[in-house]
């Protein structure tokens, strides 16, 4: 289990239109703690899909430092893994070879990767599903190997940027209520970004509210695991804490 730790990151944008710079984060300081899982919520357009792409090292920051582990990051890598909104997998290998993707790349022979794709699949109830194409599946089992995939390379980080948002909503509780297994399973550290503020106080041990780039707020998440919506919907706790955040958001 490692740590995620932001130290007065920023990132600008240029707009070729206004011929302006857009500050799209400013001055974030964030650590998430080895094996924390943390939501971080916020209106359209606040900088979440900034925040991970800069922390995945997809864009440069603009100023400031992000540390996985201690150790300063520079460009993508597996100690981070992805999880995007579309699917993103390859149409053309069957689930068990997208899964063993990551450990092919690092040099994992066959049979060792086939193995390890088959453990996460076990985990996510997926194995069934190994020798099918991504074409042959729903989207919220496609989403769901996805997950798997990221976890197959067994990052330090899990960065997730409203995995669940195109999937219905039926199937959206299903998979957060998988998500929470499989992180119980795995303790993974992970920086899940959401709008869906149940999504992000039923996942998280902590909301983190951003507003126009900034940290506005931190709210700590002390509902017992492991997390099932038929006892949630119901539980004050949640409610309260929902409601709180969800204040927050609209005030952002
Ligand atoms: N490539 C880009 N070039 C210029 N501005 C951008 C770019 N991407 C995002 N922005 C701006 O940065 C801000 C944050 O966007 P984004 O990170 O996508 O927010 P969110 O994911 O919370 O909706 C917005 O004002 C958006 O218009
Ligand atoms: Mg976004």
């Amino acid at each position: 289990m490692k740590s995620l730790t932001l130290n007065q990151l920023s990132k600008t944008y240029f707009d070729p239109y206004k011929g302006t710079q857009v500050t799209a984060l400013e001055d974030i300081s964030l650590s998430v703690a080895p094996g924390e899982f943390v939501s971080v919520v916020g209106p359209s357009g606040c900088g979440k899909t900034t925040l991970l792409n800069v922390i995945a090292g997809f864009l440069p920051e603009s100023g400031g430092s992000i540390r996985v582990d201690g150790r300063p990051i520079s460009g993508p890598g597996p100690d981070r893994g992805v999880v995007f909104q579309s699917f993103a997998l390859f149409p053309w290998k069957t689930v068990l070879d997208n899964v063993g993707f990551g450990p092919k790349m690092r040099g994992v022979g066959r049979e060792a990767r086939d193995a390890i794709a088959m453990e996460y699949l076990q985990l996510a109830g997926l194995a069934h599903a190994a020798e099918r194409y991504p074409a042959e599946l729903s989207g919220g089992m496609q989403q769901r190997v996805g997950v798997v995939r990221a976890l197959a390379n067994e990052p330090d980080v899990l960065l997730m940027d409203e995995p669940f948002a195109s999937v219905d909503a039926q199937t959206r509780l299903t998979l957060q209520e998988e998500l929470i297994r499989i992180w119980l399973d795995r303790r993974t550290t992970v920086l899940f970004i959401t709008h869906d503020v149940p999504e992000a106080v039923f996942l998280a041990n902590r909301v983190v509210v951003l507003s126009k780039g900034r940290v506005m707020d931190e709210i700590a998440v002390d509902l017992q695991h492991p997390r099932k919506w038929d006892d949630l919907i119901e539980n004050d706790r949640f409610k309260s804490l929902s409601a709180r955040v969800l204040q927050r958001v609209r005030a952002a």
